[in-house]
């Protein structure tokens, strides 16, 4: 929510612009409540809706009920093939058009981009110092992916991601590559490895076997529609082989780029981790949801 300081150096917005990012209506219908006199602010009726208040300071009551203000919104999205991540495109779909009216009033915008084609989590949000904090390159923040390859890679391939890419143009910071049953690999900087003594971070359950097949973590609950457990595919001898990718940059095209410098192909790609944020199971391809508090707590440490 944007909106001009007052005079105490608090944010103050107008009144049917506080009211509709609330959820309470869009600005026509909360206009016309507000003109109505069903609205109160501080006590006080107020019948004109470009008032400005500063709504973390004012008790603001609608035909009798008090508001709670939420000052920014941030969502977790499953986002699907064949949409943009942008907030306006002149010719594709893009993924604000999958949020619901209530969230996009808002204007949360995705942080970091994801391919038309890459899935997963996507992070959207209006509050600007957070996204800056998780996208901008001196805070690490890693990113992990799932990817679905055309040929398995090998060592050399991990050891040339960890050494750090150079591609046309620029130099890749150290990545990880984690193949299915592959040992643990060295840290790199920023890396969540450290919170949990996981190879990601990502806590595994106690009943999952892929924990035991070493080297890929197994995503709490597991991850929705992948073709197949990565433990379950170690070993497998056709493609598409799953292996999972760290990074802590975001480059365009950077994995597929990446790969593409061994002559393998990235059939499919989707995100499923980013910081301590790790996609949810339930949700389904375009489907999005706001983050838990405590989701949000442990996100807003990212540094
Ligand atoms: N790397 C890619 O190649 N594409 C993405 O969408 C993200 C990372």
């Amino acid at each position: 929510m944007s909106g001009e300081r007052g005079p105490a150096g608090e944010k103050a917005d107008r009144l049917d612009k506080i009211l509709s990012n609330m959820g309470i209506g869009t600005r026509a219908e909360v206009k016309r409540l507000i003109r109505a006199g069903d609205v109160t602010c501080g006590g006080a009726v107020v019948k004109d809706p470009e008032t400005k208040f500063a709504p973390n300071q004012t008790v603001i009551c609608v035909a009798g009920r008090t508001l709670r203000y939420q000052e920014h919104i941030y969502l977790m999205m499953n986002k699907p093939e064949g949409y943009v991540s942008a907030t306006h495109d002149a010719v594709k779909r893009t993924v604000s058009e999958l949020l619901p009216e209530r969230c996009r009033v808002f204007e949360p915008f995705p942080v970091g981009r994801l391919d038309i084609d890459t899935t997963g989590l996507l992070l959207l949000t209006d509050d600007g110092e957070l996204a800056h904090r998780l996208l901008s390159p001196k805070h690490h923040v890693e990113k992990e992916y799932e990817a679905e390859l055309d040929r398995m890679p090998d060592e050399n391939v991990v050891e040339a991601f960890a050494q750090g890419l150079r591609l046309e143009g620029f130099l890749c910071k150290p990545a990880r590559l984690l193949l299915p049953g592959a040992p643990d690999t060295p840290k790199i900087p920023g890396d969540m490895s450290a919170l949990s003594g996981d190879v990601s971070g990502i806590p595994t359950s106690p009943g999952d076997a892929s924990a035991l097949s070493g080297g890929i973590p197994a995503i709490p609950g597991g991850v929705p529609d992948v073709s197949g457990d990565v433990s379950a595919l170690s070993g497998s001898t056709a493609p598409p082989f799953v292996v999972r990718v760290i990074l802590t940059e975001g480059k365009f095209h950077q994995i597929k780029r990446m790969f593409a410098r061994f002559d393998i192909r990235v059939l499919r790609l989707r995100r499923i981790r980013m910081h301590s944020l790790l996609l949810d199971p339930a949700l389904a391809p375009g489907e999005s949801r706001e983050l838990s508090p405590a989701e949000l707590t442990a996100l807003s440490a990212a540094r």
